[in-house]
């Protein structure tokens, strides 16, 4: 609903959004895949915005764009706000892009008002949020909270090239990793769009969110052996895919059991790489990629000793083999700050707006900036729950609404982190 004297300019965040968005593969919209020179371009675009908003431009070691405005108190934390500026293929215009874009109009519109908070505020545009072709995700958000390892800066992606390689391509630094891990965080705020439906059918403003889902992605690599589609026969045959195929199924049914449960359960297979890749040849090689998510590490534990088991299984029946299985990343659940949660809610109400609880099903940064400093997230409604395609839509008013309710956050936080004492860097 649009808020009736909103204290920032909707039009020019929307502007915006659909402005970065534009910076787009023209044939493949909407795609701004981390580390290619289309997702520098954006980033140009951002940076520029950020210093006619008045905010000064760095990159941190872990590849992370931020803007920051200092606050009055030296002494003081950071409240950051932010979200993600790369999206998957063929993905949408809102993923990340709407709350990055909440986050620089929050301070614009601080501008607009003339109000100097107390607190440095730093809007934050994580470097590879979503999953990256190194194969890991939120990749700024690990290195900003400690959790970026050497042997994920050693991943290879296109060309072979290892991720500490590409992270200096943005700007990063490898070997000064260390360094991007921060203890002056005071409080992180994101706003994101719901991608789901709960918001919509329920016709609410927002969602504040109580916990994010864990994700663990593992890969399963099958070898058989190349031969003649048309000359071997069907017994003699080493087929790496009718291995993979039965393992998909598998992921399918166990992941159905476990999601009956009390706790929030998915997995998918959403990587499948077949070689040689040709009509005419057997499959001598699969790949698969899992993606599993819960709120329940232990439900993770016990999905994968059994994919393990049947993966195995399944590789004996079609005389292949099965490497062991690889983990490419693994999060924790994270739950977000009551403390921040109530100050959502209570923005929420006095803004008129409809609020409720809700989990969050996707990862974010916000997950891992949890380990650092009291973090939360803001949900707002998006058409029939869609996103990760270019259907994903959200209107105008439901992100200003969402932005609102973000600005009035920050001011509470920046009188309540003051008075309470509680205001030295590093946490509530
Ligand atoms: C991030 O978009 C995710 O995969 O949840
Ligand atoms: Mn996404
Ligand atoms: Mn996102």
């Amino acid at each position: 609903m649009p808020i009736a004297s909103s204290p920032l300019d909707a039009d020019r965040l929307w502007d915006d959004v659909m402005e970065l968005a534009d910076i787009t593969d023209p044939a493949q919209p909407y795609t701004r895949r981390s580390f290619t020179p289309l997702f520098l371009r954006g980033r140009a675009w951002l940076a520029n915005r950020f210093r006619e908003a008045g905010l000064s431009v760095r990159i941190d070691p872990a590849g992370n764009l931020i803007g920051r405005v200092e606050g009055k108190v030296p002494s003081l934390g950071v409240i950051a706000v932010g979200s993600h500026s790369d999206t998957v293929p063929s993905g949408g215009r809102f993923d990340g892009v709407a709350g990055l874009i909440a986050g620089l109009e929050i301070v614009r519109a601080l501008g607009d008002a003339n109000a100097h908070l107390s607190h440095p505020i730093e809007v934050i545009d994580f470097l590879a949020e979503e999953p990256s072709d190194f194969g890991l995700s939120c990749v700024g958000s690990r290195g900003m909270t400690g959790a970026l390892q050497q042997t994920m800066l050693a991943m290879k992606g296109p060309g072979n090239e290892p991720l500490g390689d590409a992270l200096r391509r943005v700007g990063g630094d490898p070997v000064q990793i260390a360094a991007a891990c921060r203890r002056d965080v005071a409080a992180f705020l994101e706003l994101h769009i719901e991608q789901g439906r709960v918001l919509e059918s329920r016709a609410l403003d927002v969602g504040i969110v109580t916990s994010i889902v864990g994700i663990r992605r593992i890969e399963i690599m099958f070898e058989g052996a190349a031969d003649h589609a048309g000359t071997t026969p069907m017994a003699l045959r080493h087929d790496a895919l009718v291995a993979a195929a039965q393992t998909v199924v598998t992921v399918r049914a166990l992941a159905e059991q476990l999601s009956k449960g009390a706790d929030y359960f998915v997995a998918t297979v959403g990587i499948l790489d077949v070689t040689p890749g040709a009509s005419n040849v057997v499959p001598a090689g699969c790949r698969l990629v899992v993606d599993i998510r819960t709120t329940n590490l232990a439900l993770t534990e016990q999905f994968v000793t059994e994919v393990e088991r049947e993966s195995r299984k399944h590789a004996a029946a079609a005389s292949v083999s099965r490497a062991p299985l690889v983990t490419l990343s693994d999060g924790s659940p994270a739950v977000c700050d009551p403390v921040l949660r109530t100050q959502l809610h209570a923005a929420s109400s006095e803004l008129g707006l409809k609020a409720t609880d809700i989990a969050s099903g996707a990862g974010h940064d916000a997950a891992f900036m949890t380990r650092i400093c009291p973090s939360a997230m803001i949900f707002v409604p998006c058409r029939h729950g869609k996103s990760h395609t270019p259907e994903e839509w959200t209107d105008r008013d439901a992100i200003a609404a969402g932005a609102a309710v973000m600005l009035q956050t920050v001011k509470a936080l920046d009188r309540s982190l003051d008075r309470d004492g509680s205001t030295k860097k590093g946490g509530l």
